[in-house]
């Protein structure tokens, strides 16, 4: 069976899956030396925690403050006490960089006539840095944030919000993530799901497996069914 047949848009994660999370403290490695993986590694765990916390406790905030918030915990945590490096760190958090192949598959899956469009628990604010500062703009029909519902991935109304806002049905939406418990919580859903594994991880015992996975976006759009 060809799964990809009826696609009409391709829906993908931001931070991780376009966007480079860890290229904000690459930036500053000299400053934060052996400390800068360690550090790059908690701010992503402890944003990621803090945002399945916020939603189980019901207390939003948006993911701007979580992702600052996050980096004070791992900052504190390697016992580093620098608050101009820590403002550098959060400005860079705004112009990550997009992974290389990103450009290209988002040219071609719009030339052919899939719509594109990023699901993400990023603040609108914050996507629409990272989307201008990688020159994204013009190959995204739509940017989606949770941040209308007040609520983070994986519930499943940040999943449908994508349905809503493109008028599309689960069924002809494929998702992307290289988050594999975002690829989970897309297929409990009801999407069709690309898991792009960039880092290699092993798969969620979470009782739902995604169609696909990759190691980067390259090979999407002959999933697509448009190459
Ligand atoms: C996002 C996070 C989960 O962009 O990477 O939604």
């Amino acid at each position: 069976m060809n799964a990809s047949a009826a696609i009409q848009a391709c829906v993908f994660d931001a931070y991780g899956t376009l966007f480079d999370v860890h290229s904000a403290v690459a930036r500053h490695q000299a400053a934060l030396g052996d400390l800068a993986a360690p550090v790059s590694q908690m701010w992503r765990t402890k944003q990621l925690e803090y945002t399945w916390l916020r939603s189980l406790m019901g207390h939003y905030e948006d993911f701007s403050r979580v992702t600052t918030d996050a980096l004070d915990y791992a900052l504190d945590a390697h016992d580093v006490n620098d608050d101009a490096l820590r403002d550098k760190l959060l400005d860079a958090y705004l112009s990550l960089d997009c992974y290389d192949e990103v450009p290209g598959v988002l040219r071609q899956l719009s030339e052919a006539g899939i719509r594109t469009a990023i699901l993400s628990n990023g603040s609108p604010g914050m996507l629409e840095a990272a989307v201008r500062g990688s020159g994204l703009a013009d190959l995204l029909d739509a940017v989606i944030s949770v941040h209308e519902l007040a609520i983070f991935k994986p519930h499943p109304s940040v999943y449908r919000l994508a349905c809503d806002r493109l008028d599309v049905t689960a069924d002809a939406i494929m998702f992307m993530s290289s988050n594999a418990w975002d690829a989970t919580g897309a297929k409990a859903f009801g999407f069709n799901v690309t898991w792009i594994n960039r880092f290699s991880q092993r798969r969620e015992r979470l009782g739902f497996s995604p169609d696909h996975e990759i190691a980067d976006l390259t090979a999407l759009p002959a999933l697509a069914g448009v190459a």
